[in-house]
């Protein structure tokens, strides 16, 4: 597990980034990536080669505080000049319906060169929620998520699309991942973020998650 421990979590999402460079970013939500992206859009760095994609969102208007796309645009795309970016939420009318033309987006697309991904408490990564059905997903690269424990019904990647990814950066911050980090380094299956796969997968920690 490359696992490093970093002074700012953020600063080292964005310093990735500009080593990287990669034509294709599949972002993440919540305030650890909001923290990433922030600095992220304060680089120095011409954009109009990236193409930006989502890793999981719940299903709501761009508009809707709870918006992953809408946190993404407010503090970074819409500050820069992306190729483009492909909405989760605007994939379709319904949720299955986005799940099933994202889908095909993303596989016609290849995969992408970063995915960002984030961990919970719980261990859950994306909209990959402990239990959740969705963890046995292995025809889909997305799939409809949510449970009554999470809010809004959701989409997200599954564990197929994550392994397409060249390279995987999983950003971690704060003493309340410090259970979840210690599961995912045990090799503990039932956290969702313990399986992640890919080519090349960072974990970007700070002291206070690394214990
Ligand atoms: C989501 C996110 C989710 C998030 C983690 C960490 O849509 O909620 O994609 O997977 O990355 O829950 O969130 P925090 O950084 O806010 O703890």
């Amino acid at each position: 597990m490359d696992e490093r421990r970093v002074e700012n979590v953020a600063a080292s999402f964005a310093a990735l980034i500009a080593e990287r460079r990669p034509s294709s970013i599949a972002l993440s939500g919540g305030s650890t990536a909001q923290q990433c992206y922030e600095f992220a859009a304060t680089l120095e760095y011409g954009w109009s080669g990236t193409t930006f994609w989502f890793g999981d969102e719940r299903f709501v208007p761009v508009e809707d505080p709870d918006s992953n796309e809408g946190m993404a645009r407010t503090v970074w795309l819409d500050r820069v000049r992306a190729r483009s970016v492909e909405s989760m939420t605007g994939a379709g009318p319904t949720v299955e319906t986005a799940a099933e033309n994202y889908d095909a987006r993303l596989r016609a697309a290849g995969g992408v060169d970063l995915m960002h991904l984030g961990l919970g408490p719980d261990g859950h990564t994306a909209s990959l929620f402990p239990g959740s059905d969705t963890l046995d997903v292995d025809d889909r690269w997305v799939a409809s998520a949510g449970d009554e424990l999470h809010p809004h019904p959701r989409l997200t990647v599954t564990y197929p699309a994550i392994a397409a990814s060249t390279l995987v950066v999983v950003t971690v911050a704060g003493a309340e991942k410090r259970e979840a980090l210690a599961r995912v380094r045990a090799g503990d299956q039932s956290a969702p973020a313990a399986r992640i796969v890919a080519e090349e997968v960072v974990w970007l920690v700070d002291a206070e998650a690394a214990g």
